[in-house]
């Protein structure tokens, strides 16, 4: 069950008191609505003045704020409503589309038996097919929710394994993953997370590793539309930090992308 917002603030009030719940709505809806305004104006400068690797971090995009959202939201269609959307976004069946982004960009590039980590599995809609390729596949997710309605998706497959983390990947010894696997998980962080993750997949990537990481390759119809709650990331800002973490870049994709202006950017260590 998804807890309304009344009931929210009620079960806030019950388990904190008053003064804090009101202190707390300041904070979390007032203060994070005009930072992030501010936030958005200076991106936006940014983006017309075709300079993307300046963009900031939206208060919006948040660990706590990414954490709190997909922890309350309803996974009951699996993720599958995002898929759906491509009907809407690009004019195509959903079917033929998930069909074509596993074909090629997940079978062509990578190996069977081999160890995937998974950033953001969500209720399994990747999971279920990188089950298929891998000979271990490693959850790593920032919300339990996700990690529990996983876990009993697949709780007849003991080679998937759940990582509930704090926005890093401590918990992995370092040139441990053949493959990493993400999509529709960057678009919703920020810039100096992503920083962060790459930072670690450098560290954890065994040489010759390979990852494939779904991220916003920030165009003005998101801020216009406000379409897909993206965080602000460029495909040059991506590659500049992969570049910085000695990662190699092997392609970046915008045509498989579900929305306009999304990349899949293809890189190895
Ligand atoms: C829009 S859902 C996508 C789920 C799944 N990948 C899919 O495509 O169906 C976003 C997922 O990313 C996870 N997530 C958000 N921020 C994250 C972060 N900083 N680190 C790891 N996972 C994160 C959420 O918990 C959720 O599982």
């Amino acid at each position: 069950m998804v807890e309304s917002k009344r009931e929210r603030v009620n079960n806030l009030i019950k388990e904190k008191g008053f003064l804090w719940t009101v202190s707390y709505i300041f904070n979390s809806q007032v203060k994070e609505k005009i930072s992030d305004k501010y936030a958005l104006w200076i991106n936006k400068k940014q983006l017309d003045a075709k300079d993307e690797k300046s963009f900031i971090d939206l208060p919006s995009h948040t660990v706590e704020e990414n954490k709190r959202l997909w922890n309350n939201y309803d996974w009951s269609e699996e993720g599958e409503e995002w898929t759906s959307e491509v009907q809407k976004y690009k004019g195509i069946d959903p079917n033929q589309w998930k069909k074509q982004l596993i074909n090629d960009l997940m079978i062509k590039n990578f190996t069977a038996n081999k160890t995937i980590l998974e950033i953001g599995p969500g209720a399994g809609r990747w999971t279920e097919h990188l089950r298929k390729i891998g000979k271990r596949v490693i959850l790593a997710d920032i919300t339990k929710k996700c990690l529990d309605v996983c876990q009993e998706r697949f709780k007849d497959d003991n080679k998937i394994e759940y990582h509930l983390i704090e926005n890093n990947l401590d918990f992995l010894p370092e040139n441990s993953i053949d493959q990493i696997w993400s999509y529709d998980v960057f678009v919703h962080i920020n810039p100096s997370d992503i920083k962060k993750y790459i930072k670690e997949f450098q560290r954890v990537l065994k040489p010759g590793g390979i990852a494939i990481i779904h991220h916003s390759g920030m165009i003005s119809d998101y801020i216009d539309k406000k379409e897909g709650w993206r965080s602000f990331m460029g495909k040059n800002q991506f590659s500049k930090i992969l570049e910085d973490n000695n990662l190699k870049i092997i392609s970046q994709n915008e045509d498989l992308v579900h929305l306009k202006g999304d990349i899949v950017s293809i890189f190895s260590k």
